[in-house]
Formats: C-alpha cells, structure tokens, sequence
C-alpha cells in the first residue's frame, strides 16, 4: 500500500515526525512525505492512504503553510470522498482551551469534505517528557494493522 504522509508545521516538529514515521514504516511500505504547502486537494489520490500531521498554531490553529491546502478544499468544494486518511496532531496542554484544535479542524475540514478518518486522532502534547515520534510510530503501526485485518476479513 503506497502511503502518503502530509505535514503542516511551524517549527520543524511535524515534519520531524512524518520523517520518523517514514524511516519506521519504509520497509513494509512505499511511502511519500510532503509539505502541505506544496500540494493541492485536486492531487489527492484515492490510490494512497493518507497520514496528515498537523501541530497547532496561534489560537488553536492550523499551520499557516496549510492555508492555501485549506483555502482550495473550501473554494472548490473539493470531492474527497474517495480519500481514507488518518490524522496526527502536536500540541501543548498548556493551550487547555484550544489544545491540539489545529489537527482536529484540518480533520473537520477533510471530513467535511467527504474523506473518510480512519482510526481515532493521535495526539501528541508537547508539554510532557514524551518524543513524538515514540507516541506517533505505534499509533500509526496500530491503525495500519487494523486495515490489514479488515482487508483479510474482506
Ligand atoms: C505561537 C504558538 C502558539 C501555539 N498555540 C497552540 C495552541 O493553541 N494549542 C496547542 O495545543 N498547541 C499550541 N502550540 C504548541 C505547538 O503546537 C507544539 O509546540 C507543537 O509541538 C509544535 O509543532 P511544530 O514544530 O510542528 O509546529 C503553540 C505553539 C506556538 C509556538
């Protein structure tokens, strides 16, 4: 299964994440990393299966490199609905009210545009003694293996 793993960042986490999630998995798998800022909704492809990492910016934002990603799913009303994608976020618990809003609005917005979540939400909180890499390898390995088995099961 082709994997195509999509970062929004500020400072460097996420994309340090999606790296490591790439060197974890590259052996069972084929997979791609990108910036989120280097593409469009329209290049989504129902062929790959999609692992969006997203930290929280601002006020319980997205990454401001995702606003044009953001941007062109709202104004084009983009079709998603053949795209099964699962979600990372990285935040801090010391933002309690907005923490890790950044990934649960870009997973809002891929919903809402019809892509299906797989798994529940990995969260990372930056304000612990934890790596996120050593949260996000397992979580994602966890939801790899559940499609395995439902894809056996058939
Ligand atoms: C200016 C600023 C605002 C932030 N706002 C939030 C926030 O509202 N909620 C949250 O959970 N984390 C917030 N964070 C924490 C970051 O999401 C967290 O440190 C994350 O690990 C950064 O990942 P990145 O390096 O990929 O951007 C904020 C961090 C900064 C620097």
């Amino acid at each position: 299964m082709k994997i195509n793993i999509v970062y929004a960042t500020i400072l460097g986490t996420s994309q340090m994440v999606a790296e490591e999630l790439d060197d974890a998995l590259s052996d069972k798998y084929e997979i791609d990393v990108q910036d989120i800022l280097q593409i469009s909704p329209a290049e989504l492809s129902g062929d790959a299966f999609y692992v969006f990492i997203s930290s929280t910016t601002g006020h319980g934002d997205m990454p401001d490199s995702a606003y044009d990603f953001v941007a062109a799913i709202n104004e084009t009303k983009a079709n998603l609905s053949k795209i099964n994608f699962a979600i990372f976020g990285l935040g801090d618990q010391g933002y309690a009210d907005t923490f890790n809003m950044g990934s649960e609005k870009l997973a809002d917005l891929l919903k809402g545009a019809g892509a299906k979540q797989i798994g529940e939400r990995g969260l990372f909180d930056a304000s612990t003694l934890d790596m996120p890499e050593d949260i996000a390898i397992p979580w994602l390995k966890d939801i790899l293996a559940e499609m395995s088995e439902l894809a056996e099961v058939g």
